[in-house]
């Protein structure tokens, strides 16, 4: 069963809280957290003080806060302290990404680092095995409701592959165009945590949204 990480990007933020709520009692395994900084990506969202926010709202369910932002090191303290259970970096905003990957380590969360469309999977060669999680963006980052880039399929079933001849268990995150219909696609690639903020946010119907997701 995939894990179904639904994006508060798509929520309504004048009741961010009620919102999450709902999600996880709708069976939400992890809440995901897009952080913007409007130069990494051109948008700007949400910061540590809205995590802390809606923390007490997560319950249960694993805080996962992907960071979209140029010079990351400099505030997974304060996202750990807000209640990130999980941070990913970029690489590509990370010009020394195992200094990175320590200084998350360091605050006792999890550590990811995610991948843009473009980003071939090598770059996590020498890094690989410190990882909790890899984020395979399925879109380019900085907006909710685009279409995926496909190429990411193989993506996904390259980075699997690797992870199982090492014998890890590092799990693969999607993010970007997921919906119930291509959900499936992902997890033959090798996804374990399926991100959807436009799909479960936008449904009509969110718990049947998660559900369908889950079932992929
Ligand atoms: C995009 C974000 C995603 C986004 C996904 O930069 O990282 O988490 O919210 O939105 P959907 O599921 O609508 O593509
Ligand atoms: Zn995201």
């Amino acid at each position: 069963m995939a894990l179904v990480a639904p994006s508060i990007l798509s929520a309504d933020f004048s009741k961010l809280g009620e919102d999450v709520r709902e999600v996880v009692a709708m069976g939400a395994d992890w809440v995901h957290v897009d952080v913007m900084d409007g130069a990494f990506v051109p948008n700007l969202t949400i910061g540590p003080i809205v995590v802390k926010a809606i923390k007490p709202s997560a319950g249960k369910a694993m805080l996962d806060v992907h960071l979209m932002i140029e010079g990351p090191d400099r505030y997974v303290g304060e996202f750990r302290d807000a209640g990130a259970d999980l941070i990913s970096v970029h690489a590509e905003a990370c010009p020394h990404l195992h200094r990175s990957i320590q200084a998350i380590r360091a605050t006792g969360a999890k550590v990811g680092v995610a991948l843009n469309p473009h980003t071939p999977p090598e770059v996590l060669d020498w890094v690989l095995d410190e990882l909790d999680l890899v984020l395979c963006m399925s879109v380019n980052p900085g907006f909710g409701g685009q279409s995926l880039v496909p190429a990411v399929f193989g993506k996904v079933e390259r980075i699997r592959k690797e992870i199982d001849r090492r014998g890890l268990s590092t799990l693969i995150e999607v993010d970007g165009g997921v919906k119930p219909e291509n959900a499936a696609r992902f997890t033959a690639a090798g996804a374990h945590v399926l991100v959807a903020g436009s799909a479960v946010f936008g449904a009509k119907d969110r718990r049947a949204a998660i559900d369908a997701l889950r079932a992929a």
